[in-house]
């Protein structure tokens, strides 16, 4: 697409199910530049030709997950896609899959974060004081450079939820977490602070848990913030099967031997 301005076709998905509207396409046509993204596409409708489109937004920059939406058959964030990279005249805009809808592109996150929720996020230690009389009881906990990147990457998560989106396991079984949720779980495992492994795998290694994943992959391929979900699922269910463990068992064996 040129620097000048040009012409796009914005195809809404539109629908209010608490009316019990019967879903429809609208049509806009919006002029775009070379930087305009699918949000600000999204808002020149609004603004100018129809109100009534319902859409979530916030930081407009990447950071507060609320913009995610179907955008030309894949789950992407609107206000971090340009519409000059989708190559196409025609955006088609739709809700997230495997969220309930509520109306045009918003859908429902409750059970989403109910996943997450349940994971318990954040760094249980039992050793720290829950109360501390003075601040000499109080010790800071270092990391080193490499114990911070076993973790890192997973800990940008914006909890937008393309990954849950795009994922074929949620699809079939709302009570699967989700790879949001079990790349979370292996995030806190994988800090050396936390000791709530224990408590957080009887969370996930159940009927509807971990072993859900077959390692589609998609969830990773959709992520934007360069989280690899799928790499976390597996690395988890590796600690759940003692790989950890047995490794270690194999090297003492051998420096035995040795
Ligand atoms: S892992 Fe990536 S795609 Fe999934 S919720 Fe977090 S930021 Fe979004
Ligand atoms: S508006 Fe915040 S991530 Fe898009």
């Amino acid at each position: 697409m040129s620097e000048e301005q040009n012409k796009i076709k914005l195809r809404v998905y539109r629908t209010n199910y608490s009316n019990d509207y019967s879903p429809r396409f609208d049509e806009y046509d919006i002029a775009v530049k070379r930087w305009t993204t699918v949000l600000d596409a999204l808002l020149d409708a609004k603004a100018y030709s129809d109100s009534s489109i319902a859409i979530r937004y916030s930081c407009r920059m990447a950071s507060c997950g609320s913009c995610g939406m179907k955008i030309n058959g894949k789950p992407r964030l609107a206000c971090y896609t340009k519409i000059s990279e989708l190559n196409s005249h025609t955006i088609v805009c739709e809700p997230l899959a495997n969220f309930p809808r509520i109306r045009d592109l918003v859908t429902d996150f409750s059970q989403f974060f109910a996943h997450h929720k349940k994971i318990e996020p954040y760094v249980h230690n039992e050793n720290v004081p829950t109360e501390v009389s003075n601040n000499d009881d109080l010790v800071e906990f270092k990391q080193t450079p490499e114990e911070v990147d076993k973790y890192l990457q997973f800990s940008y998560c914006i909890k937008c939820g393309l990954c849950y989106s795009a994922c074929p396991t949620v699809a079939t079984d709302a009570k699967f977490p989700g790879p949001q949720a079990l790349s979370q779980a292996y995030r806190y495992m994988a800090d050396n602070r936390d000791d709530g492994e224990k408590k957080r795998f009887k969370i996930i290694d159940e009927r509807h848990g971990i072993w859900r994943c077959h390692f589609a992959g998609s969830c990773s391929n959709v992520c934007p913030k360069g989280v690899d979900p799928a790499l976390g699922i597996q690395l988890l269910k590796g600690h759940l099967m003692g790989v950890s463990k047995h490794d270690k068992k194999i090297a003492r064996v051998r420096t035995k031997e040795e």
